[in-house]
């Protein structure tokens, strides 16, 4: 996730069994081939081998442009620097994305959905997948099962469908039937994405979409324990315990931990920030110690106060 999730974050959420696989924050494409450099630090892990987070789940490398002459030049790019497969985004809502022709923009028109998939597809020979990602349209689901089916007569391997269209951004709910709907019209397998926060929601995405995986986006930040509680019950039907402030604030904890080593403690301070307004989201508790914490500036106090102090009652999440 763009801005959100980087190398380090993908290490801490994949420390404990719960996710098969992630994709990277998406590398823009618009005219030209980008330089390794570009591919590295968007994907540190292509610089290992399996390309995997430490814990080895594999990575994704994530491209998101329009053109597909200059997206396949970009899949060869990648696939020389060693990545194991390519994830093509037509989901992603920004503005500023969409106005210059990228993302969920190529909704509207299948028949480009369908020509990005597969020039990545043929540049790409069968050496490593492709895949795709949608939402169910730009502003109505007219076209979602037209559009999935695009991305499979490119030669997409899987498709994730974001049970909303770009004009409903992240407003809830996401429409896990609608999943279904697509997931009948296409023979590739397909995985249920949106407003997936508990366990409960986990049950009835599947239930309503009948997709065997889902993908996790804002959740996975929120509640870093929500895909080992979702293995734990798969492997054993038993429910864990829900998330506690102290687990969050220990994630919180091993993050700034991770990210002192590379990066001045002013910055690591507000990526602290960042992932703790995350953890706002659906948690009252957390955004309680986010309303007591957003003033600190200093890495040591905020780090030293995390689990200190009351949270600050009555403030809804932003
Ligand atoms: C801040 C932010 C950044 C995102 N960046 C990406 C991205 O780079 N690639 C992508 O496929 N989806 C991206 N998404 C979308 C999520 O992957 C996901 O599809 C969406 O948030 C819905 O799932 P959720 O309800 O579980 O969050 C982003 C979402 C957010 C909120």
């Amino acid at each position: 996730m763009e801005g959100v999730i980087d190398a380090l974050t993908r290490d801490l959420l994949t420390r404990q069994a719960g996710f098969d696989w992630s994709v990277t924050e998406f590398v823009r494409v618009v005219d030209a081939r980008l330089p390794p450099r570009v591919f590295y630090k968007h994907c540190p892990e292509l610089a290992t081998r399996p390309v995997a987070t430490p814990s080895g789940v594999p990575v994704h490398l994530q491209l998101l442009g329009s053109d597909p002459a200059t997206l396949a030049s970009n899949a060869r790019q990648a696939l020389a620097l060693g990545a194991i497969s390519i994830d093509l985004n037509f989901g992603c809502p920004a503005k500023l994305v969409n106005r210059h022709d990228g993302g969920a923009s190529l909704l509207r028109q299948p028949d480009r959905v369908f020509n990005a998939v597969r020039a990545v597809a043929d540049a790409l020979g069968g050496e490593i997948p492709v895949t795709a990602k949608i939402r169910l349209g730009f502003s109505d689901r007219r076209l979602a099962v037209t559009c999935a089916q695009a991305t499979e007569a490119g030669g997409a391997a899987q498709l994730v469908v974001h049970g909303r269209t770009r004009d409903e951004g992240y407003r809830p709910p996401a429409h896990w039937e609608w999943i279904g709907k697509v997931r009948h019209h296409v023979s590739i397998p397909v995985v249920a994405n949106g407003d997936i926060w508990t366990l409960e929601d986990y049950w009835k995405a599947r239930t309503l979409s009948g997709c065997n995986d889902v993908m996790l986006g804002r959740s996975a930040l929120s509640d870093p324990w929500l895909a080992p509680r979702i293995r734990h019950w798969q492997l054993t039907g038993e429910r864990l315990p829900d998330t506690t402030w102290a687990m969050r604030a220990y994630v919180l904890k091993e993050y700034a931990a991770l990210q002192r080593q590379r990066l001045p403690d002013r910055v690591v301070v507000s990526l602290v920030k960042q992932w703790l307004a995350q953890m706002r989201q659906g948690n009252a508790e957390a955004n309680q110690h986010f309303q007591r914490l957003k003033r600190i500036t200093d890495l040591n106090t905020l780090l030293n106060t995390l689990t200190l102090g009351k949270p600050v009652q009555n403030q809804e999440p932003a």
